[in-house]
């Protein structure tokens, strides 16, 4: 077998970040040598790190690095530290930009119930036992990035918050495409969730993802408002299979359906566009209160380098066998603070990191 090379950027990012990060490179490490891959790794600086060394969030050098990799592993970014600084100073700015600049319009974000942690959920077992939900959110368009934007002086010196909630069709009918055959791969359910009622950027939204169903003739479209939307993921999640929304109700759904599982610390995601490489990352953030004190969970960094090579290396083998590693780690009663129950190993990140190591290990030995 010929060893498949790939140049990796790592961008650890702020808080919590660096620990998850080298948990995930040393689980990658392992399963290459296990499958004969071969990463390059290179790192760069986002968010506060960034802000820190070379006063802006995005440096060029940065958006360089991922341009020439063939996927960009980032951890989490933001913290108290930068929180006051004026907004094109932010860390998430950085993260902003990334999306941007590599026009990744699709992010994938996944909320799957593991039976080892269903009692972890603040929800019954009954509801949120064999959820498997897929959100699809577009990610580079939208309130996030329309225009105009700012805060202006009106005449009678009244100051005015503005954005601009805008897609165009194409816009639509791309993140569409994505979605529906996101759900061709999955159960064939798809429903698209907009404020139709109220916006005419939601209307057109519904126009064109209903114009783009008889195409997918094995998927089951439906629609639904969002108020609705936040609703009945609380409620009864199990009649939701792929989700697909716009970049402001895609970011806030899909923090409630991470919460469904437990604990957003398990959650990993994919953001893809057309030809640049991804960028995978945890949905959670940097989570500053716990930062260098070897607590935090580091398996949605895992999770999201079993995405990159599912998703942007093409390398389903490998992702397969970190998302075992995981299972199993749990069927061990390993967990962190955040997924922890009672009779259970409490474990940091650190030891978390070695835990999935010694599996994999007895993975390579029992799979040959
Ligand atoms: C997310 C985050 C980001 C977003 C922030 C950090 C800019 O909440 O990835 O969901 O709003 O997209
Ligand atoms: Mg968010």
């Amino acid at each position: 077998m010929t060893q498949q090379h790939y140049r990796i950027t790592l961008l650890p990012g702020d808080g919590i970040g660096p620990e998850i990060m080298t948990v995930a490179v040393e689980v990658l490490k392992v399963v290459g040598e296990q499958l004969n891959l071969h990463f390059e790794f290179q790192q760069a600086l986002i968010g506060g790190a960034a802000i820190d060394a070379t006063g802006e969030p995005l440096p060029d050098e940065t958006m360089e690095m991922c341009l020439k990799s063939d996927a960009v592993l980032l951890a989490a970014i933001g913290g108290y530290k930068w929180d006051t600084l004026p907004r094109h100073l932010r860390p998430e700015t950085g993260l902003l930009g990334l999306r941007a600049g590599l026009g990744l319009f699709a992010n994938l974000r996944p909320a799957k119930i593991l039976p080892q942690l269903i009692d972890a959920s603040s929800l019954k077992r009954e509801v949120v036992e064999g959820v498997d939900i897929m959100v699809v959110r577009e990610l580079t368009g939208g309130i996030y990035f329309g225009q105009p934007r700012g805060i202006f002086t009106t005449e009678t010196g009244d100051r005015r918050g503005v954005n601009t909630m805008a897609y165009t069709e194409t816009e639509i009918d791309r993140i569409g495409r994505v979605a529906f055959e996101t759900a061709q791969k999955r159960s064939g359910k798809l429903c698209s969730v907009d404020k139709a009622n109220v916006l005419e950027v939601s209307q057109l939204w519904r126009d064109r993802i209903t114009q783009l169903a008889p195409e997918y003739p094995d998927v089951e479209l439906s629609h639904m408002y969002v108020d609705n939307a936040a609703m009945q993921l609380l409620r009864w999640p199990k009649q939701f299979d792929t989700i697909v929304t716009g970049n402001l109700f895609g970011d806030i759904l899909s923090d409630a359906a991470a919460m469904l599982t437990g604990s957003i610390g398990m959650l990993p995601s994919a953001s893809l566009g057309a030809a640049n490489p991804g960028v995978f990352e945890p949905v959670h953030g940097s989570a500053p209160d716990i930062a260098g004190q070897d607590k935090a969970n580091p398996l949605a960094q895992v999770l999201s380098a079993a995405m990159m090579l599912r998703y942007g290396l093409n390398q389903p083998t490998a992702a397969d066998r970190i998302e075992q590693a995981v299972l199993q780690v749990l069927d061990r009663g390993d967990r962190t603070g955040d997924i922890m129950s009672p009779g259970m190993n409490l474990l940091g990140c650190h030891a978390m990191g070695n835990a999935l190591i010694e599996v994999l290990e007895q993975l390579a030995t029992s799979v040959i």
